[in-house]
């Protein structure tokens, strides 16, 4: 007789799991429901953005971080759409800043997850390449992974005035030495927890969970990114969006 156990008894293989901080109110979209819950080509921003992560055979649980009196509704929503069936989800309730709604997130995360990606809700429509490359980079072993691209525009850092007034340049960086960064990010999950734990919430929060890891002196790489990656975050960005979701559609051929 074989000594080897049965298939449920053996030990499951670490997970990745998706984080998506969903819980921003989007004023800079102008008035209207949260920015996550704003509908694109008839369907929450939110439920894109959930999608594109499970679209990623290396994503096995979603974890979704709703507005801090939201949760129900998020609920509610994911209970609406049809996701992948071979995903879990989850969702849990927010907080104040970004970098607390990551690390309510991180909270609730099963302990065989040794992989997280953290996604913004607010870039619904990254491609599946993409999330998959960023995953694979950190299953080869970098503790942080971020997709990134070049700028189009030359950047200057000034000395901030008040609105309206001319403000004096300090530099202009090299533009070709620039990357814009995007997500999702992907971390070694002890680097990105240690980070959230270390790095306390200043002002209006860390904007960027690559940053804090890099804050701990650990190693953050940067794999190409992708310009359906971008972050709906102007009304502009949203005629965007919709132009994007036409151009599948008409490739898919719907
Ligand atoms: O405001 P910004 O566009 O930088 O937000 C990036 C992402 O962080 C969005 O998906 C937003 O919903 C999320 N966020 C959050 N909790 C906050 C603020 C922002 O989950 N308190």
């Amino acid at each position: 007789m074989s000594s080897t156990p049965p298939p449920a008894d053996r030990p499951r293989p670490p997970r990745t799991a998706a984080v998506i901080p969903a819980a921003g109110r989007g004023v800079r979209l102008g008035p209207g429901a949260p920015k996550a819950l704003r509908m694109l080509g008839g369907t929450p921003m939110l439920i894109h953005a959930i999608r594109a992560m499970a679209a990623s055979r290396a994503v096995s649980l979603v974890v979704v971080v709703a507005p801090p009196d939201g949760a129900p509704e998020v609920k509610h929503l994911l209970d609406e759409h049809a996701l992948p069936e071979r995903t879990d989800y989850l969702v849990v309730p927010g907080g104040e800043t970004r970098q607390e709604s990551v690390r309510l997130g991180l909270e609730a995360l099963p302990e065989d997850v040794a992989v997280v990606l953290v996604h913004d809700a607010a870039r619904p429509l990254v491609p599946v390449d993409t999330v998959d490359a960023v995953a694979a980079a950190v299953r080869d072993g970098a503790p942080a992974v971020v997709p990134a691209l070049p700028l189009a525009d030359t950047v200057k850092e000034v000395e901030p005035a008040a609105p309206g007034e001319p403000e004096p340049v300090l530099a202009t960086p090299v533009r070709a030495r620039l990357r814009a960064v995007q997500t999702p990010q992907g971390f070694d999950r002890e680097a990105l927890e240690r980070a959230h734990a270390e790095v306390a919430v200043d002002g209006e929060g860390a904007t960027d969970d690559a940053g804090m890891v890099e804050r701990l002196g650990r190693p953050v790489v940067v794999v190409p990114g992708h310009e359906e990656a971008f972050k709906v975050t102007r009304p502009l960005d949203l005629v965007l969006a919709e132009a994007v979701l036409a151009r599948r559609r008409a490739n898919d051929g719907f």
